[in-house]
This record gives structure tokens, C-alpha cells and sequence, in this order.
């Protein structure tokens, strides 16, 4: 992972990442990031929805496969991938997560590692930060390739995100 300087910023954030390797010391995060991945977004705010998929993804994932953000830029939008090999998400329930308070069951050799203080908002909050900053959420979990989860924000936020808003630029 390389951050060359402590920035607000989609993922590449030195200070998302510091939190999430801290909390997960032992996970391997990779990053991938290509484009110009400038945009007006509210920073903390930003920061709490990418902790919150990478504190998820990392307890979720399988052995020593490595949680993995890529971050794109499209054209109106940037978009933000966060993957992980481990158990799967059935299809009916990849929607439902986002709720508040929806924890999937903890089967032997499924959904194991989640924290046992944890909630079931991290997703609700992702959700609401997103949609606040006029963007979009969804996860997909297949054997195939893990699971996924998809940030889309816009480059300039279309919303009122409720926050300082100050111009972030997301270095790569
Ligand atoms: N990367 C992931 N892999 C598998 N399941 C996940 C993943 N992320 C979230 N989930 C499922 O979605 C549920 C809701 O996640 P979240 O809202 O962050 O709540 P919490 O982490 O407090 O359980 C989790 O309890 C888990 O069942
Ligand atoms: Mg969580």
C-alpha cells in the first residue's frame, strides 16, 4: 500500500488505512487506483463509509488473500471496489444488509468474524453516506469472486452531504 502523505481521500487515505490496519493488523490490504480520482466529497464522512467496508471485508476474508480497493476513475463518477475472498452473501440477503441492524447468521464455515461488539449499522451508515453525496451502493458475493462491495460517487457531490464539504483531492 503506498500513501506518500496523510490525505483525506477515497481509500488511499492514510488516515482509512492507518485506522483499518490498525483494527486488523494481521490483513493485507492492497490498492489499486487509477485516473484522476479528484473530487468534492465530505472527508471524514468518507472516511468513516471506507473503514466501515474495510473492517467488514477484513475479518470476513478467507486465509491470507489480501483485501483488495479499486479505486476508478469513470466519467462523471468515482468508483470504489473493496474485495474479499470468504463466505458468501446469498443473493436474497445482498440487499437487506444495508438496513439497520441486519446481521446474516452465523453458520460453521459461513459469516464467521464479525466482531462480536459490532451492530449491524456499518453498512446503514455506508449506505446513508453515499446516497448523502448522491451516489450509489451494492454488494454481489459469488464463489466465483468473492464479495464486492461498489461505491459510485459523484465527482461533485449532487447532494447536501451535511458536513465542512471542504475540496478533497484523492491523490493516487
Ligand atoms: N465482507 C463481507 N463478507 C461477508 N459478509 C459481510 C461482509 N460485510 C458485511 N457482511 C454481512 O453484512 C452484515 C451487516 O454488516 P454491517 O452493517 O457492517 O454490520 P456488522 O459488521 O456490525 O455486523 C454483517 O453482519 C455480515 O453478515
Ligand atoms: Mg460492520
Amino acid at each position: 500500500m503506498r500513501c506518500a502523505k496523510p490525505c483525506w481521500g477515497v481509500v488511499c487515505s492514510g488516515a482509512v488505512l492507518t485506522s483499518s490496519v490498525g483494527v486488523n493488523p494481521k490483513c493485507p490490504f492492497a490498492l489499486e487506483a487509477s485516473g484522476d480520482t479528484e473530487a468534492v466529497l465530505d472527508g471524514p464522512k468518507l472516511q468513516q463509509l471506507f473503514s466501515n467496508l474495510l473492517n467488514n471485508a477484513a475479518p470476513y476474508r478467507d486465509g491470507a488473500n489480501p483485501v483488495t480497493i479499486i479505486v476508478r476513475r469513470e466519467k462523471e463518477t468515482i468508483s470504489v471496489r473493496v474485495s474479499n475472498q470468504g463466505p458468501i452473501i446469498p443473493a436474497a440477503s445482498q440487499d437487506a444488509i444495508f438496513d439497520p441492524m441486519i446481521q446474516l447468521a452465523v453458520k460453521e464455515g459461513q459469516q464467521k468474524g464479525a466482531a462480536n461488539s459490532s451492530l449491524g449499522l456499518g453498512l446503514f451508515i455506508a449506505r446513508e453516506v453515499t446516497e448523502a453525496h448522491g451516489g450509489t451502493i451494492k454488494a454481489e458475493s459469488t464463489e466465483e469472486r468473492g464479495t464486492v462491495f461498489t461505491v459510485s460517487l459523484p465527482r461533485q457531490a449532487a447532494h447536501d452531504h451535511g458536513g465542512a464539504g471542504a475540496p478533497a483531492r484523492y491523490p493516487q
